[in-house]
């Protein structure tokens, strides 16, 4: 059996060469470049692919690995939304997701920026670089003093209420789904309206459907607390950014944290030092000292590579030998 794996990263070659040597029986063969329409001719041969979310996977990309005979796609992501699931269903393709390689890792990332906004670190740590020492006028707030309103209790909005619960803070939930831990501990309100009216800061961990898009708009915002806080780690299109921009600039939004970006395919993971930067909305929200951007980072951790590269070769050589996997994605 061989499986072709593309967008391999130098960090990710430690936890793929342990999964090689525990399976001599799978070839293995990757490369560094992204699965594109044209990419695709190089996985001839093999049984399936592995790949991550980078680019949009469209019918062109998903015909292109037909076309070599190829019918499955094990991501090592979790995130099936830069998939064409149509042409995909079609196709007769197999999906497989990683739908838990660490939901401590996004979790904990939301609540150490969350932590930080509160706290002002990127105004202090400006200071500091320039031996400015003083301690006013930047003033912190306490988690535990915060009403967190955490909207999703999957797998990471349950691993972030932990956290935060440590911290004292009181958690507010909403989800169309009911967890049986949640519920048992009285945190969900009967509506997202609920959500917002009560939290001082709001942390989202849903998934990128279409009734989820844009759920943070103008509208939405303005049902919110002044000075609300908000988080997102999740997917950049659950914000309406200009929406958010301007929330900021009234001071009816006092901090964003944001790991994602409506528009970051193409500007994140990319090095743009030195050169011209590519979108002016974001370039300005890098700046402001209330808002943290990071660049999809909140994943990245060593635990998190090595589930997403270990489970996503198992599933992919699982579907090849139309074996079950808890990985398929059911579409
Ligand atoms: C996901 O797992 O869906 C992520 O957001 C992480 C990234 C590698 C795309």
């Amino acid at each position: 059996m061989k499986i072709y794996a593309y967008g391999i990263r130098d960090d990710e070659k430690p936890s793929l060469k342990e999964w090689e040597t525990a399976h001599p029986e799978v070839e293995v063969a990757f490369t560094q470049e992204l699965l594109t329409p044209e990419t695709a001719k190089n996985a001839a041969g093999a049984d399936g692919v592995v790949v991550y979310q980078q680019l949009p996977y469209t019918r062109e990309t998903l015909q292109a690995l037909a076309d070599q005979g190829i019918h499955q796609m094990s991501l090592r992501n979790v995130g099936i939304d830069n998939i064409d699931l149509k042409a995909a269903k079609e196709l007769g393709f197999k999906i497989s997701n990683v739908a838990a390689y660490s939901p401590n890792a996004i979790a904990e990332h939301a609540a150490i920026q969350l932590a930080r906004i509160l706290r002002r670190s990127k105004e202090l740590d400006a200071k500091v670089a320039k031996r400015d020492l003083r301690w006013a006028p930047t003033i912190g707030r306490e988690v535990r003093m915060q009403t967190v309103g955490v909207v999703g209790t999957g797998r990471i909005g349950r691993v972030l209420i932990q956290i935060l619960q440590g911290f004292g803070a009181k958690i507010v939930a909403y989800d169309i789904f009911k967890n049986p831990d949640i519920d048992k501990q009285g945190l969900y309100v009967d509506s997202l309206d609920e959500l917002y009216a009560k939290s001082d800061v709001i942390s989202l961990h849903v998934p990128s459907v279409k009734e989820n898009i844009h759920m943070i708009n103008k509208d939405s915002i303005a049902k919110m607390k002044d000075g609300v806080v908000l988080v997102n780690v999740a997917r950049g299109d659950l914000v309406d950014t200009d929406a958010v921009v301007a929330a900021l600039d009234s001071g009816k939004v006092s901090g964003m944290v944001m790991d994602v970006y409506e528009n970051e395919i193409g500007i994140f993971n990319e090095d743009w030092e030195g050169k011209k930067f590519p979108d002016a909305r974001l370039d300005d929200l890098i700046d402001r000292p209330n808002v943290l951007v990071t660049p999809h980072t909140a994943f990245y951790t060593t635990k998190a590579v090595l589930e997403m590269v270990h489970q996503s070769f198992d599933a992919a050589v699982a579907i090849a030998n139309g074996q079950e996997t808890r990985n398929l994605v059911k579409f």
